[in-house]
């Protein structure tokens, strides 16, 4: 299969429509089969659910070609369940794991030859999502509901890929819903977009959110957990029933006790205790293990210790080890790495 003539380590992350997405429509109460489609343009209601009152969710994994040239997929199952979590709460009707999976197979066979080669430092981005298709005026759930799966080819989400980023405190709260846990839904990143454009303009590469009833605690940015290095090692990352519960940082803690025999800690991280650590990261899918160089808050800037030219020692290793894991070029705990083709 020959590959699509892209320079892949260029890439950034952007969206690039590929030849084929799937489609699942649900109506009168149950999903259908779904199907291939190479539309890339959605028509529905101008009065759909997502539009009105967005009523969506989504999800983000990754997808990657290993040394010896196979298709792998980075623990779906577990965007399959945090999907059904999110619908769950949006009285979205879930889609089974079972379609969720198969959308997946299909979608990265279809565009196999758009998925970034095994070295190229670029992945193929799969972000599933499903929203209210039907028209609903009233304050209501949707009458008819879609799900798709696309996929697009992507780089580093931070420009400059791995290069200490500069970070602030937000003043604003990251728009959790109360009491279920921030789930993965277009209206909590609507709500982040405006504190995002702030931050860049003023030249930081993101947000960090503290928790919105005390303003003392450290909970997450606009797109990623944060995992900190104590100077005695330890690895510890905040546990808060308002940020994504991240597949990345739960695989994290389970790499860094069982890969690599260091200790950790998931707790309330108090803002006044982030000055003491070593290294600072953040962990998600698109961000993978990013660093963070700096945090600016009223008090002026804090300079972590690792510093703004590179990843510290403890996240290189923890990010080569994952990564590594992610690739197939270290062995994965059972169930995490999905074979396509
Ligand atoms: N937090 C937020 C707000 C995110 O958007 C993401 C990305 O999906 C994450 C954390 C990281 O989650 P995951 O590791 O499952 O990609
Ligand atoms: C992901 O990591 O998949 C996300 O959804 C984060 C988003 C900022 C791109």
């Amino acid at each position: 299969m020959e590959k699509k003539d892209i320079n892949w380590s260029s890439l950034g992350f952007g969206y690039m429509p590929t030849d084929y997405r799937f489609v699942a429509h649900w109506k009168d109460g149950k999903w259908d089969e779904g199907e291939l489609i190479t539309d890339p343009t959605v028509h529905i209601s101008e009065c759909a659910g997502v539009l009105q009152y967005a009523q969506t969710c989504f999800e983000g994994l990754k997808v990657y070609t290993t040394k010896d040239g196979s298709i792998v997929a980075f623990r779906p199952d577990m965007n399959a369940k945090r999907m059904q979590d999110s619908a769950r709460r949006l009285i979205i009707p879930e889609v089974s794991e079972e379609m969720f999976l198969r959308a997946l197979d299909e979608v990265v066979k279809a565009n196999a030859a758009w998925v970034p080669p095994y070295g190229s430092g670029a992945s193929l981005y799969i972000r599933p999502f499903v929203y209210g298709s039907g028209p609903v005026i009233g304050v209501a759930p949707a009458p008819e509901y879609e799900f798709r799966l696309i996929a697009t080819p992507v780089g580093p989400y931070f420009k400059g890929g791995v290069k200490p980023i500069r970070i602030r405190v937000s003043d604003y709260d990251r728009a959790a819903p109360h009491g279920t846990g921030h789930i993965k839904a277009g209206l909590n990143y609507a709500m982040s977009l405006y504190p995002i454009v702030e931050a860049h303009n003023e030249g930081y590469s993101e947000n960090m959110y503290l928790d919105a009833a005390t303003r003392t605690y450290v909970e997450e940015t606009g797109g990623a957990n944060f995992i900190f290095i104590t100077k005695d090692g330890k690895l510890v990352t905040p546990k808060s029933d308002s940020i994504l519960p991240s597949i990345t940082r739960r695989s994290i803690l389970q790499v860094a006790k069982d890969y690599l025999g260091m200790e950790t800690e998931e707790r309330p991280v108090p803002f006044s205790e982030v000055k003491e650590f070593a290294e600072i990261g953040l962990c998600g899918t698109a961000a993978v293990i990013s660093p963070v160089g700096s945090i600016t808050c009223k008090d002026g800037e804090i300079l972590v210790p690792s510093g703004m030219d590179e990843m510290g020692p403890v996240l290189t290793k923890i990010r080569e080890t994952l990564t590594g894991i992610q690739m197939c070029d270290l062995p994965a705990p059972e169930g995490w790495v999905r074979k396509i083709m």
